[in-house]
């Protein structure tokens, strides 16, 4: 388990997003920036961050022809922040592709991890063969899927905590799993499909721990954060 959580700024502006770190004394922790604030703020929301001591997981969810994917890694290299993903939907190719722009735009040591997305959480095993088309269970397309990122290079996979501990079994203790969709008790699943608590991420092999609505729409939202983070390192106390 590598224990780290990133709390997604899933908030339209920085305005709005550092109103909210400010206010609730987040400061400092790692976040996790989305298409909703990357596309509104740009390279320099990371920059800010960056400066105010934020590890980041530039959740931008790839998907492209593999040179496209190649090109854009390179310039995201340059941002040196922690992880970034792709769609694992994108192919072999373009995983491989986009772990080449990683590697060669690092202009230092540090090389971003690359993070393949293999079926969004908020889908089920329905929405998957009839929409999608693709058939089977829903479980195993998520390891196939984790076994060709890996094969390809990615780093790790996000996944949901039910497919963490078979992911780890098939790709190896190191390959990072990567759980949104975190829910304590008392909070809603929302548009989110295949959720879990914290407690049970830990016991499931979750390596890292995306907190979205479970923590910025609670009513206390560092009470919620807090809450999360001691169930994640400890488990729950009798
Ligand atoms: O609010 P909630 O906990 O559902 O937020 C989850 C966050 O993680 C959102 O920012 C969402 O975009 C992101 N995410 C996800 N599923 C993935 C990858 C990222 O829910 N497969």
């Amino acid at each position: 388990m590598n224990g780290k959580t990133y709390l997604s700024l899933d908030f339209p502006t920085w305005e709005e997003a550092k109103r909210f770190i400010d206010t609730h004394n987040f400061r400092g922790v790692p976040v996790k920036v989305g298409m909703e604030l990357f596309y509104r703020e740009g390279p320099k929301v990371i920059e800010t961050l960056k400066e105010n001591n934020h590890a980041i997981f530039l959740d931008l969810k790839l998907h492209d022809i593999p040179t496209t994917v190649m090109k854009a890694m390179k310039n995201i290299a340059a941002l040196e922040v922690d992880m970034v993903n792709v769609h694992a939907l994108g192919g072999s190719e373009m995983i491989k592709r986009a772990k080449d722009g990683l590697v060669s735009g690092s202009t230092s040591s540090h090389i971003t991890k690359l993070i393949a997305v293999t079926m969004l959480t908020s889908m089920d095993e329905q929405e998957m063969n009839d929409e999608l088309n693709i058939p089977g269970k829903l479980h195993d397309n998520v390891l196939h899927f984790a076994n060709f990122a890996n094969q390809n290079g990615a780093d790790g996979v996000v996944c949901s905590v039910h497919e963490a501990k078979a992911i780890k079994e098939i790709c190896g203790q190191t390959f990072l799993t990567v759980t949104p969709g975190i829910r304590l008790d008392d909070s809603n699943a929302n548009d989110q499909k295949r959720v879990s608590s914290p407690a049970f991420a830990r016991e499931n092999g979750s390596d890292i721990l995306v907190l979205g609505r479970t923590v910025t729409k609670a009513a206390n939202p560092k009470e919620a954060y807090n809450k999360v983070v001691e169930e994640w390192k400890h488990g729950i106390k009798s």
